[in-house]
């Protein structure tokens, strides 16, 4: 029995050991190379024993100790690292859950009930179910271990049969320890145009908040993941390193605390601020998935784990291709008609992109909306700008030959529009204080079904009226701001919490209905970038920043966690000094589109975009489903360097750019990763304008894997703002 068990250890990645009379009963929750080991404690309590590189010997999972991690104060019998660690424990330090109970109490204690494992698609789930013995609240705590991908999501349920409702003050997805020498957190701030900047700093003794509570716009100026270099600084290329997301579009919190000891404990959950929740009985609190990954050989390896996960099992149509597109907001902003649409679908046609992708605009005809100031929520074309509505535009786009896509901002409200003078009470706003404004614009509340059922049903009418709408591009401009809901009444601390869930609701709808729409999440550009929403949604628009030098560093930032597949990218007139090649390749390197308008460019400059597009397409799978290697960060250089490789390393794709050397630096040779060392491969440049030569001295040259490994090539130059696009191709 025992020999099998170990068996099934080995190979099936995940067992639940159970209790033998002289056993520890513990849990092991493993993919292929990193272990999160549980134990029951000898007080039916459950702690973290060990989360790190998967143990070779099933033997020593006995010899770890709940209590290893104790303080040496003689508490040793009483305080481990609990794994979902409760207000008012022994503990001391911050809790994953905090109840107030129906009499006032406001201590938890969860204790060990049973578990049980099974397989699901890439992995094997586990639940774990915890009790309080004094009160009747049930904790479950999930997890799904994705063994190939590295990956575990974790979230945990919470429910109770008490009189009267609970209180929750605190509700976290998870709560994973650490106990390494140093511990160093990377964190992406944002603000409009300056998404994912990263920065590091040391976690010290206390607390480290990353927190939102924007409540819609609610990334907008910090994403929802963080990664923690466990020893030193993250490093690119190697060391130990934690990479965690969490799947909500709405306020999130993560909080690192360094102990008394100097453990870490890592808190990723929903923001409580302004959301004490007043659980029902009976009732099923679901909290986000927070998704996280070990990675021993730096952040590198950690993105390609998310990225290959997010593939599979994360992201909306994760194995499918992209649409190229052509968008007309940067070229004509509001100021357009169907005949200027009608002409920049042929545009789109003859650049060669898939789609041509209508923005904001289209629609209010009381109060249309020409500017920002008027028209959200009013869904009807303007029928003195479009007289034809979207039938004539779907019809024009036929004609030219390509795909019609459209913008549409349904969860928000002008003042001036039909939609607010009409249902006032289905508006996030104060009853008793003056309002302001974001954008002029003020949220809906998607916690009340009706203005659910009317935000589906701009999606619905669209798509019903007009089946041959292909894509929708669903922005987001402003966070929730004047928070008091007229449907919650006197749960406005739910508010937050629930507003999100309606947009979850709207959102499963569309999905069901319209499986094979693909859509672009936009948040007055990248401040909804999480893998929640993106189950919905096929790509997300990362920055209205298109500069190429500020995309460079955007697009390495989200590049850690999302694979290029989500990451909208366009070539723009954002940076008119840099040259249309490199504004190009920059956007290239993601999900290409263009959203500027061809009479701007020259004949050459135009026959270079559409010679990238037909590479792009050509090189999609590689690019956008291949590995991908960081090899030269722009944080740390005048340059940066990304490549993808595919799956069968006969292709690569360099993309190289010179930001800003100085006068003579010395040029590094870059080495390439992830190919077969034995295999040769022809180096060439490809994106070239139409007229100029290569400078690249190796182009046209063979060269085995191995050297191009560990030689590298020179690609480098001290040129500012260029880009040199290199397609590698086994022989
Ligand atoms: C913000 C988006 O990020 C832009 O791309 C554009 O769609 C505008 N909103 C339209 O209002």
């Amino acid at each position: 029995m025992r020999r099998k068990l170990s068996i099934m250890l080995s190979l099936a990645t995940v067992a639940s050991v159970s209790a033998q009379s002289s056993e520890k009963e513990i849990i092991r929750i493993a993919t292929d190379n990193t272990d999160l080991v549980l134990e029951v404690g000898p007080n039916k309590r459950v702690y973290q024993t060990y989360l790190g590189p998967r143990l070779l010997h099933e033997s020593d999972l006995q010899n770890l100790s709940w209590s290893q991690h104790a303080a040496s104060d003689g508490s040793v019998s009483t305080r481990g690292w609990e794994v979902y660690s409760t207000s008012g424990n022994e503990d001391f330090f911050e809790p994953a859950l905090g109840i107030t109970h129906t009499d006032g109490n406001m201590t938890t204690y969860l204790y060990y009930v049973d578990s049980s494992q099974e397989n699901v698609p890439g992995g094997v789930h586990t639940r774990i179910n915890l009790k309080d013995d004094k009160y009747p609240v049930n904790v479950t705590l999930n997890y799904v271990a994705y063994n190939k991908e590295n990956v575990i999501m974790t979230w945990t349920e919470i429910s109770h049969q008490e009189k009267n409702n609970i209180t929750m003050s605190q509700y976290a997805s998870a709560m994973l320890y650490f106990n390494k020498p140093e511990y160093w957190l990377t964190e992406f701030s944002s603000d409009w145009a300056k998404e994912a900047q990263m920065s590091s700093q040391q976690l010290q003794f206390g607390k480290k908040v990353i927190d939102t509570k924007l409540g819609s716009r609610a990334a907008m100026h910090t994403h929802p993941f963080f990664e923690i270099g466990l020893n030193g600084p993250v490093k690119e290329h190697s060391g130990e390193v934690l990479m965690g997301t969490l799947g909500w579009t709405g306020n999130f919190r993560f909080t690192f605390e360094v102990d008394n000891v100097g453990n870490l404990r890592v808190i990723p959950g929903i923001n409580p601020y302004a959301s004490n929740y007043e659980l029902k009985a009976n009732e099923i609190f679901t909290t986000p998935e927070f998704i996280f990954t070990l990675s021993y050989d730096g952040a590198g390896q950690g993105s390609r784990n998310l990225h290959e996960w997010a593939r599979k099992y994360g992201l909306k149509d994760g194995e499918q291709d992209r649409l190229t597109l052509l968008n007309n907001w940067e070229n004509t902003a509001f100021d357009f008609n169907q005949e200027i649409l009608a002409e920049l679908m042929k545009e789109a046609k003859h650049l060669g992109v898939d789609m041509f992708l209508l923005d904001d605009g289209w629609f209010g005809n009381k109060y249309p909306r020409k500017d920002d100031h008027a028209g959200l929520g009013d869904w009807d074309v303007t029928h003195n700008k479009l007289p034809g509505g979207i039938a004539a535009l779907v019809e024009s786009a036929k004609e030219a030959d390509v795909k019609f896509g459209i913008w549409i901002e349904p969860e928000m409200v002008n003042p001036k529009s039909e939609l607010y003078e009409q249902h006032p009470d289905w508006v996030i706003e104060q009853p008793n204080r003056d309002t302001y404004y974001y954008r002029n614009q003020l949220v809906l509340d998607l916690s009340n079904p009706k203005v659910q059922d009317y935000v589906f049903n701009v999606v619905d009418n669209i798509l019903t009226e007009n089946p041959e709408v292909a894509y929708f591009k669903w922005d987001c401009n402003s966070p929730i701001t004047n928070i008091y809901s007229p449907y919650a009444k006197d749960k406005q601390g739910q508010l937050y919490i629930d507003h999100v869930r309606g947009i979850y609701n709207v959102l499963k709808r569309i999905k069901e209905k319209y499986p094979d729409v693909p859509m672009m999440l936009c948040s007055g550009g990248g401040a909804r970038c999480d893998y929640e929403a993106l189950k919905y949604f096929t790509e997300f628009w990362c920055s209205d920043n298109t500069d190429p030098v500020e995309r460079v560093y955007i697009q390495w930032g989200f590049s850690q966690f999302f694979p290029a597949k989500a990451m909208a990218a366009h070539v723009t007139s954002w940076n008119k000094n840099t040259s249309i090649k490199f504004r190009t390749d920059v956007a290239a390197m993601c999900k290409l589109g263009f959203d500027i308008g061809l009479k701007e460019l020259s004949t050459d400059e135009l026959a270079y975009c559409q010679q990238a597009v037909t590479n792009w397409k050509r090189l999609q799978p590689t690019v956008m489903d291949g590995d991908q290697y960081r090899l030269v960060s722009p944080y740390e250089s005048n340059h940066a360097a990304v490549e993808y490789v595919d799956k069968s390393k006969n292709q690569a794709i360099l993309f190289a750019y010179d930001l800003a050397p100085r006068f003579q630096e010395k040029l590094n040779a870059i080495k390439l990763q992830g190919l077969d060392p034995n295999k040769e491969y022809l180096v060439k440049e490809i994106n070239l304008m139409p007229g100029t030569k290569s400078q690249f001295g190796q182009n046209d040259k063979v060269f085995t894997g191995d050297y191009l490994m560990k030689v590298g090539l020179d690609v480098f130059t001290w040129h500012h703002n260029t880009s040199t696009v290199i397609e590698i191709n086994a022989r």
